[in-house]
């Protein structure tokens, strides 16, 4: 199976470690034999229709920051992914470029791109289905290609296929989750160590976890787009991320947090979703399943008849987010052999 690869980063780097490594099995126990034929990153592309070099593509972007390393014949630079997606024969475009939540762009134009071409598409970004989810599942559907986003919502924890299909025929009542890492690694330094915000946000920032600018993550922003899309895909609502209420843990005081622990509660960020959809700081149970420590991420299914079923995991990370791409390269082959 022929793969594209937009967006070489820390998913796009990790998917391409995990295939070479995997490839034995991969052929064993799938008949999968993925090759990767296009890499594509801001600064250009090496495409090669009998499969890339991909131990040297990672050389190369390691040493170089970018595929050049691959020579004059593979490597084009300045080449768009817009136009590599049209020209190179593939089955398959992985969609890995950074999650951005005004346009969902460059994502929502690679996917369309992609889409139309009748190429399956599997995605990391959450910035297109944060979005525009319904509008691109229909795309997926009217051109009868498989559109798969599992690295989307809870790293490598399969959050949106374990609703879809173990709790399939089950009624699902509503979903709260804990889902984002950064926000809950700072509230729990905040309530097991007394850790102020900033003190917390500083240590998060230092250990990799939260971005320079940790708007999206303690804003609420990236717990919103992950409640849209799980909600989207397992209760199929049609909501944006516009139409949420998100309020973020910025407001949080150490205060707050004592207060909670001086009645056995801890606070989370929790995304919501029953009759409406939101976000917020929420106080908890000390003893409740979705009281996770550190960077983990988790979701809580209120289910008829079963009842509450959580699911718990790393919820980001390169390796566990190829995991999950990887899970939907296989079911997409699964989709061909039908
Ligand atoms: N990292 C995780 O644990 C994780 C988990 C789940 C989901 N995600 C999501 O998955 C996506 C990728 O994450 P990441 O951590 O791999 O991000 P990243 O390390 O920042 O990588 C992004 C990649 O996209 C490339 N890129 C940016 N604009 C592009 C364009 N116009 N055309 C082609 N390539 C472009 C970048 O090129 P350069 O290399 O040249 O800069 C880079 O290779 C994000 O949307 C993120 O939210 C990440």
């Amino acid at each position: 199976m022929r793969v594209l690869l937009v967006g070489f980063g820390v998913v796009g780097q990790s998917f391409a470690e995990l295939i070479n490594e995997e490839a034995g099995m991969l052929d064993h126990d799938f008949g999968l034999r993925p090759k990767i034929v296009g890499v594509v990153d801001r600064h250009g592309a090496a495409v090669s229709p009998e499969g890339l070099d991909v131990q040297k593509a990672l050389g190369s972007k390691k040493k170089l920051g970018t595929l050049e390393g691959l020579g004059r014949d593979t490597y084009l630079e300045g080449k768009s992914a817009l136009d590599v997606i049209k020209e190179l024969e593939c089955e398959v475009v992985v969609e890995s470029t950074p999650t951005e939540l005004t346009r969902g762009e460059p994502g929502i134009s690679h996917i369309r791109a992609a889409m139309k071409e009748g190429r399956h598409v599997i995605c990391t970004n959450k910035g297109p289905l944060a979005l525009a989810m319904p509008a691109l599942m229909e795309l997926a559907h009217h051109n009868e290609v498989v559109f798969k986003f599992s690295g989307t919502v809870g790293g490598g924890t399969p959050v949106l296929d374990f609703a879809k299909k173990c709790l399939e025929g089950s009624r699902i009542r509503s979903i709260s989750g804990i889902l984002n890492g950064t926000s809950n690694f700072i509230l729990s330094k905040m309530s097991t160590q007394g850790a102020e915000m900033k003190d917390a946000l500083a240590e998060a920032q230092k250990l990799g976890y939260a971005e320079a600018d940790p708007t999206y993550d303690i804003g609420g922003f990236d717990t919103a787009c992950k409640l849209v899309i799980t909600s989207n895909y397992v209760l199929g609502t049609s909501l944006s991320i516009n139409d949420l209420d998100i309020t973020g843990i910025t407001g949080v005081s150490k205060k707050d947090i004592e207060a909670a622990k001086a009645k056995g509660k801890v606070i989370k960020l929790i995304g919501n979703v029953d009759k409406k959809a939101k976000v917020s700081p929420q106080e908890i149970d000390a003893a409740h399943p979705l009281n996770v420590s550190g960077t983990f991420n988790a979701i809580l299914f209120d289910t008829y008849p079963a009842g509450e079923i959580t699911l718990v995991g790393k919820g980001a990370g390169g390796k566990e987010t190829a995991s999950a791409v990887l899970r939907d390269l296989i079911e997409i082959r699964r989709s061909f052999a039908r």
